[in-house]
């Protein structure tokens, strides 16, 4: 059921990306925008659409944040991937951007996919003004110096900490660089909806905790061709991790520990939040 969803809605965004980006010109920089979005699980996408239909959102007006926070998640894997940040070769089971084009293709592709962010949130489609100002202004607080830019800038700069960061900090660091667009995820639906976000928002913050804890030890123990990126690098890289902090066996127990708080989160919607509960589940299980 969980499965199925996921793959509906990734096929509904990637339609919905073959659209938006297909009206753009044919260049270098407009090819490596849709090679970035392909391929990947569209966890963050299927909770802007589920929660979207948590709360009787249709499903064409949801599309336009969902498809914007994966091309901004999209965006900051390009990002990611280049020399002067993780270096990596591979992603999604491909070439990365600065490998198949060059590093200034990335990067532009990266910003484009950032404004195309912004852009498919303040879209007429998606509803009255203020819902759109409020998706495009909490995108922007999720994405930049308060958010996602903050958590990757901590994590580069734990690279060459003189002493490991504390539990804490690991937390906050976690919570920027992947909480942030997760939390902002599945709380769009309320926000669709003008709704309380405050159930959705406590599910995300747990979830999000909890699947970058799950990256962190797919990084250890996962298989590469199935996870489709290069493992076994972020300690050799000194990377700040839960894992690198509390160990395998403890931080499997803490995400464990995180997913059951994340369903707990949802009761109060009753059996339509079965789907995002399974979401938590797969978050820990996934293998890519
Ligand atoms: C990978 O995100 C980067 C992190 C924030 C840990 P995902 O695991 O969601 O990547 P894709 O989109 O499925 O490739
Ligand atoms: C990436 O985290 C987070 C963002 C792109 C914001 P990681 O560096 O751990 O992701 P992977 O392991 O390269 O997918
Ligand atoms: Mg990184
Ligand atoms: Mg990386
Ligand atoms: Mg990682």
């Amino acid at each position: 059921m969980f499965r199925d969803r996921l793959a509906q809605d990734a096929a509904f965004i990637q339609d919905h990306f073959n659209t938006v980006l297909g009206a753009l010109d044919d260049l270098d920089v407009t090819r490596a925008m849709a090679y970035a979005t392909e391929g990947g699980k569209r966890l963050r996408g299927f909770l802007v659409l589920e929660s979207a239909r948590l709360h009787g959102v249709d499903a064409n007006r949801a599309i336009w944040p969902a498809t914007a926070i994966e091309a901004l998640h999209a965006y900051s894997l390009v990002h990611d991937d280049l020399p002067c940040m993780d270096d990596d070769d591979l992603r999604r089971g491909r070439p990365t951007v600065h490998v198949k084009w060059d590093e200034g293709t990335a990067v532009l592709a990266g910003d484009a996919l950032q404004t195309l962010a912004f852009e498919l949130c303040a879209r007429a489609e998606v509803g009255e003004a203020a819902i759109r100002a409020d998706l495009t202004l909490t995108l922007a607080k999720a994405s930049g110096a308060q958010g996602m830019v903050l958590g990757q800038a901590l994590d580069i700069a734990a690279e060459t900490a003189a002493s490991p960061l504390t539990l804490d900090q690991i937390t906050g660091l976690q919570a920027g660089k992947t909480g942030a667009l997760i939390e902002w995820s599945a709380c769009a639906g309320a926000q669709l909806a003008q709704a309380d976000a405050d159930p959705l928002r406590h599910y995300a913050r747990a979830l999000g905790l909890a699947f970058q804890i799950a990256d962190d030890i797919l990084d250890i123990e996962g298989d590469a061709e199935k996870a489709g990126k290069r493992l076994q690098k972020d300690a050799q890289a000194g990377k700040a991790t839960f894992v690198s902090l509390l160990g395998l066996e403890a931080a499997k127990a803490r995400a464990a520990e995180l997913v059951d708080q994340a369903s707990a989160a949802l009761d109060g919607y009753g059996p339509a939040a079965e789907t995002l509960k399974d979401a938590a589940r797969f978050v820990i299980a996934r293998d890519s």
